[in-house]
């Protein structure tokens, strides 16, 4: 007899699993009055009602609750609940999956509308309880990644362990263009253009269609007979899914076979059920990320406004974000750092917002009280942008960069390997630019000195392994601050690594 468990997303002793028998209901909230106490504030006391109806059907009601009831991100007084879905009570996350206490008998009835049901109502289809238990992996995975591309390589990997393709894609819709874009691809490089996807016409017929394209044998097909780009590779079978959120269709899931095997016509089910959990993860980590870029592109602009705040440290961020990625890149150590360091070098004096124009823009000595509130910037910066979650890896070099090998360095006096390696390596890059812009008492210093200067203090003020480092760029940092067309350069450099 089939069993549905609404189970903690992240398991706690005080969040019981809720399991539930056919015909059953149970009600859910802080107080000891509910038949399921979960003892969490942001629940009330009798927060909601799930239930369990004789045809398998499993639904969910607010009883009036303070916070609300959320069912895969949106907010609902009732719902149909199929496994998967995340459902939260307040602050609360649980994830509904179907339990068995016996095999499941071929006539059991169905518990779930997108996944179960679709595939007992042909008899002649065997469950496959690998792929399903698969499935509902995948799915209660996927609304845990917030990152977009880390998102769609694992959904492909997904696919793949389902359908077994020989090839495989992701499309996503381009939002301003309407194009479909190849944005993961499996084996990398198997497609060198849209077209060569099995011919466009299964995609966009899936898309129209809005349901799961299969052909199984393409020889069988005379829609598919002429496509150059079928013939070409050889492809033998085909398999679309379109991805539809709920705003409509995102993209679409793409796996060929080439040669002789065929994908069988089960997979149509599996590969739909999948196609609507995949949906509903990539169009929120869509939205995520859209939110993040637009997040990021405003404190970068604001960071900007701050450099111009003071015409000496105009353009100051952009250019030390253009020297730390030269260093990271000569390193090799860095690769999958630069956009932490693009964000870092962007953002990391924005904590200069809160020092006073008096102080920022005073052209003379700076007295120690003075002095103290210039440095307040790092910490200020940090407790900035310590909330925001995408920003967390890029903190350290925001806090550190004038931290000091020696120790002598400001907010942490932190010294050697205890300072993060972006921190020490933006000083390089931050020091380098302070020298070589000219300042209210001084005029700026030749690439010469500055860089005469660096290696003086290196053991000192610097880590010596970034001064060597800095050695081997000596030329193209100059290239960047003189060159005529340095401005062009540095922009570039940016863009490469955004
Ligand atoms: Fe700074």
């Amino acid at each position: 007899m089939p069993v549905l468990r609404l189970a903690p997303v992240t398991p706690a002793p005080h969040l019981p699993v809720i399991d539930l028998k056919l015909g059953l209901s149970k009600t859910v909230g802080r107080g000891r009055q509910a038949d399921v106490m979960v003892d969490d504030p942001s629940l009330s006391r009798l927060h909601a009602r799930v239930s369990l109806d004789d045809s398998g059907q499993l639904a969910i009601d607010d009883l009036g609750s303070t916070n609300g009831i959320f069912v895969n991100g949106t907010e609902q007084l009732s719902a149909f609940l199929t496994p998967g879905d995340v459902v939260r009570f307040g602050r609360v996350e649980y994830v509904v999956s179907a339990e068995e206490t016996e095999r499941l008998a071929p006539d059991a009835p169905a518990v779930s509308q997108t996944v179960l049901r679709r595939v007992a109502m042909d008899s002649a289809l065997k469950v496959d309880r690998l792929v399903l238990e698969a499935l509902l992996a995948t799915s209660r995975e996927m609304m845990a990644f917030e990152d977009l591309p880390a998102l769609l390589e694992r959904v492909l990997d997904r696919l793949a362990s389902i359908v077994k393709p020989d090839r495989a894609a992701i499309l996503l819709i381009d939002s301003q263009t309407g194009a479909l874009i190849p944005r993961a691809v499996r084996p990398s490089g198997a497609y060198s253009s849209v077209s060569e996807f099995a011919s466009s016409t299964v995609v966009h017929q899936a898309l129209e269609a809005r349901d799961v394209f299969i052909v199984h044998d393409i020889r069988m097909d005379p829609r598919l007979q002429q496509a150059a780009s079928v013939l070409l590779a050889g492809v033998r079978s085909v398999i679309c899914v379109p991805l539809l959120g709920r705003s409509g269709a995102i993209g679409a899931l793409y796996a060929d076979k080439l040669g002789v095997e065929q994908f069988a016509p089960e997979l149509a089910e599996y590969a739909a059920a999948f196609g609507g959990h995949a949906a509903a993860a990539l169009e929120t980590a869509q939205l995520y990320d859209d939110r993040q870029r637009h997040f990021r592109a405003t404190l970068e602009a604001f960071a900007k406004a701050i450099d111009a705040r003071d015409h000496y440290t105009s353009g100051h961020s952009e250019r030390v974000t253009a020297y730390s990625l030269v260093l990271a890149r000569k390193s090799g150590q860095y690769a999958a750092d630069f956009e932490t360091i693009r964000r870092a070098g962007m953002l990391h004096d924005i904590g200069k917002v809160g020092v006073p124009d008096a102080v920022l823009l005073k052209e003379g000595a700076l007295d120690a009280r003075e002095r103290t509130l210039i440095e307040a910037h790092v910490t200020i910066g940090y407790q900035m942008l310590e909330p925001l979650p995408f920003l967390g890896a890029s903190l350290p070099a925001v806090r550190g960069h004038h931290e000091r090998w020696d120790g002598a360095g400001y907010p942490d006096r932190l010294a050697g390997t205890d300072i993060h390696p972006h921190a020490r390596l933006m000083a390089v890059a931050d020091t380098y630019d302070a020298m070589t812009s000219r300042r209210p008492y001084r005029d700026a210093l030749s690439a010469g000195e500055a860089a005469r200067r660096l290696r003086v203090d290196s053991g000192a003020q610097f880590d010596p392994a970034m001064i060597e480092l800095f050695d081997q760029v000596e030329q193209e940092f100059a290239a960047l601050h003189e060159d005529r067309d340095a401005a062009a350069m540095r922009a570039e450099l940016l863009r490469s690594v955004g």
